[in-house]
């Protein structure tokens, strides 16, 4: 997948990842323009729900929107120089196009939506706690991006291997937290262009995790990495915790000076954060040191992203063949895109 021979031709004759060759399909059969969903109604929410909706709105999306900038930049920037395989080139040039459809779509929200954008984009830049709780993520990126070439081979693997699951965690805790915000607000009636836009991003995201998952597997099955992975686990499980920890401090900042939500308790989202760090943790067959939640407590995210997909992550939970070192045998299985078992 990464760091072999160099490429040659772009060679679909010869597939060697039919998980990866079909998930590149998927995401671009899923293309989507932002410009389609209409704000009209949004942009009246902005003036007629309560106050607190409307800034725990606007501190989700500003979050979003910052979050999908960066991916939209790191993803491709940061892999493509190195990946050695035809179809996950492509996967991943996918994965990094429709990260930027994600950032023009928050862009059109806060167009579409804000009397003033040009004051809401500067709130985003303003608001330190935003960059505060993707710092982690930024500086692993950035451990990626200026990798000196010259590194000893194990060196460059253990950062590629690193950076994989760090975008896993990203696309699977970070993202899904925040869009549980966002879709109990469209719970109580307000925000339903914001709600389907967001409705579309969680379903790329969580193929996203997909990708990682896939990129991982390969790595580990057949490109013989497993040893390296094993020996960046330590780091690999303070990273992932970290970046769940910071969701949850987020939470705590988010639902606070007099922000709330009726149908969505702190509680509940740390649960919901939780849940989807367990299944990070499952998927990279490491030890959750966190309180483990196997169910998501936000049932009613199920209306928003496509119902298979989001089983895919308590399916990956209960999956024996994903603990660390067993044998996978499930190849039908993994074939299936629509996460069922
Ligand atoms: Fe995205
Ligand atoms: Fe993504």
């Amino acid at each position: 997948m990464f760091l072999g021979d160099s490429l040659g031709l772009l060679d679909t004759v010869n597939v060697t990842n039919e998980a990866v060759e079909a998930l590149k399909e998927k995401q671009r059969g899923g293309r989507w323009y932002p410009t389609e969903i209409s704000m009209a109604q949004d942009r009246q929410d902005m003036v007629n729900a309560p106050k607190h909706i409307v800034d725990i709105m606007s501190m989700a999306i500003s979050w979003q929107h910052t979050t999908d900038s960066i991916a939209g930049r790191s993803i491709g920037a940061m892999f493509l120089p190195y990946v050695t395989n035809p179809e996950a080139e492509v996967m991943i040039s996918e994965w990094s196009t429709i990260e930027f459809v994600h950032g023009e779509a928050y862009s059109h929200i806060v167009k579409q939506t804000r009397l003033n954008p040009d004051e809401a984009i500067q709130e985003t830049y303003n608001n330190i706690r935003v960059l505060n709780r993707s710092k982690k993520i930024i500086e692993v990126f950035n451990s990626l991006y200026n990798m000196d070439r010259s590194l000893p081979f194990r060196e460059k693997q253990k950062i590629v291997a690193k950076v994989l699951c760090t975008v896993m965690a990203m696309e699977c805790i970070s993202f899904m937290s925040s869009f549980a915000v966002t879709f109990a607000i469209a719970e109580q009636g307000w925000f339903q262009g914001i709600a389907e836009t967001v409705s579309l991003i969680s379903r790329d995201e969580l193929y996203h995790t997909r990708m990682s998952y896939e990129l991982i597997k390969a790595q580990k099955e057949v490109d013989g990495w497993q040893d390296v992975y094993d020996e960046i686990s330590d780091e690999v499980s303070e990273i992932v915790s970290s970046i769940a920890r910071s969701e949850m401090e987020w939470n705590r900042y988010l639902l606070s000076e007099g922000r709330y939500l009726d149908n969505l308790s702190l509680d509940m989202l740390d649960k919901t954060n939780k849940y989807f760090n367990n299944a990070v943790f499952t998927m990279l067959g490491l030890k959750n040191p966190l309180e483990v939640v196997t169910e998501n407590p936000c049932k009613f995210m199920e209306k928003y992203i496509d119902r298979s997909l989001l089983q895919f992550a308590s399916q990956e939970i209960q999956h024996g063949s994903y603990r660390q070192g067993s044998i996978v045998d499930d190849v039908t299985e993994d074939l299936d895109l629509e996460f069922i078992i």
